[in-house]
């Protein structure tokens, strides 16, 4: 039987189709809109899945959440904001929307995550340098790793700097027992195709207290003051999630639990079937502290293997011509693998920006790969991913 091409992580809906259910009642009650059951159905059951800890906010993607979190701590222009280097430019720009400057903080070689003892560094430097403190710090749990949260927080609290945790990646992650999504001031989550979970596009903001969540709502919804005609006091932004999107979201939240098994379970296949080939490393939880939902399950490549891959020698190529063959080879039998992600403070766009590295995240994008890892990957897919890894090594 011929294989049909392996994506990285696919949207997959309940098969009882609860997602077209909601999004029918939506319809049928025309309740076609930013608001409405679905939205409110979807937050009580996200503030559910957090033991209710947190009021949530569904917003229309977590770049919005973030956005929207950078405001809420007050970040405003000329004001600085350290952010974790390696992770995709969501984190950062919404720093940028507010007039704002991120300082990129490198990563620790267990996690991937920020490193807490440059974020240390990074403080102290920023106050002799310019006489003030960040206002603000973005850590990531990077393709679903949990950050070294005990260090990290101990690090905000001793220099009274708030915390955002980006927890996109990371939904039904633990660290210390504690689900992601919990650590900082404000936890974001997003549900874009490719996640844990997908409303489509959106995202959700996980608020301290329900004042916040008020005010929240307030500037998703154009900062609209409580008067029968338009009146604005305030700038605000069109970033509520719809009702539409709302009920995927509903429909979703009763697989989650099945997603993350299936995250986990391919995770152990991996290891398993990695087991005695050298050079190759999957990412595994540092210790019994973090336990992963591996949203993705990556690879770091000794850079000395050699793949039968062919890669273009016209285009520039700037992770590890070796690793990259061995990309190309499983692209050409139908399996997607992506490089880790380029640090932001490789970026050209954020070129001029202060960042405090020590190396590790600019060799984890040079040897590394995501492989598929989603609901629709099969065991046999991951046996066939390992055995076209094993057949590509010369
Ligand atoms: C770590 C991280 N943060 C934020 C985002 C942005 O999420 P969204 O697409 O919902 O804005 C992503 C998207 O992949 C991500 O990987």
């Amino acid at each position: 039987m011929e294989q049909s091409r392996i994506y990285l992580c696919l949207a997959h809906m309940s098969e009882s189709n609860l997602e077209q259910h909601y999004i029918k009642e939506a319809f049928d009650t025309n309740w076609i809109a930013p608001l409405g059951p679905n939205v409110n159905g979807f937050e009580a059951d996200l503030e559910a899945f957090f033991d209710d800890r947190r009021k949530v906010v569904a917003l229309s993607s977590c770049t919005a959440a973030i956005h929207l979190a950078l405001l809420e701590l007050g970040v405003g222009q000329g004001d600085e904001v350290l952010c974790q280097s390696f992770s995709f430019c969501a984190c950062t720009n919404p720093v940028t929307y507010c007039g704002a400057k991120p300082v990129f903080i490198d990563s620790e070689p267990d996690t991937w995550n920020m490193d807490p003892k440059l974020l240390e560094i990074a403080i102290q430097d920023r106050v002799e340098k310019t006489g003030r403190k960040p206002k603000a710090i973005i850590v990531v749990d990077l393709y679903g790793m949990p950050a070294n949260w005990e260090a990290i927080e101990a690090v905000g609290r001793r220099y009274d700097v708030p915390i955002i945790e980006d927890a996109a990646n990371a939904l039904g992650s633990f660290y210390q027992g504690q689900p992601c999504g919990l650590f900082g001031e404000l936890g974001t989550l997003s549900f874009n195709g490719n996640k844990m979970i997908t409303t489509s596009g959106g995202g959700a903001l996980l608020c301290a207290d329900p004042q916040t969540k008020k005010h929240v709502v307030f500037m998703s919804t154009q900062a609209r003051e409580p008067f029968p005609y338009y009146q604005h006091e305030t700038i605000g932004f069109n970033y509520r999630m719809s009702n539409i999107c709302a009920g995927i979201g509903r429909g979703q939240m009763t697989i989650l639990e099945n997603h993350l098994a299936h995250h986990k379970r391919l995770h152990q296949l991996y290891h398993e079937l990695l087991q005695g080939v050298d050079g190759i490393a999957l990412h595994e939880n540092p210790d019994n502290r973090y336990d992963s939902c591996f949203w993705l399950n990556n690879i770091t490549i000794d850079p000395e293997l050699h793949f039968i891959g062919q890669i273009d020698p016209h285009t520039s190529c700037e992770p590890n011509p070796n690793v990259e063959a061995l990309r190309v080879y499983l692209d050409q039998q139908g399996v997607e693998a992506r490089p880790l992600w380029k640090p932001m403070h490789k970026q050209p766009v954020y070129k001029d920006a202060p960042a405090y590295v020590n190396g590790i995240s600019e060799q984890l994008f040079k040897v590394g790969l995501c492989l598929p890892s989603g609901p629709c990957v099969s065991d046999e897919n991951v046996k066939f991913i390992i055995k076209c890894i094993k057949d590509a090594l010369v």
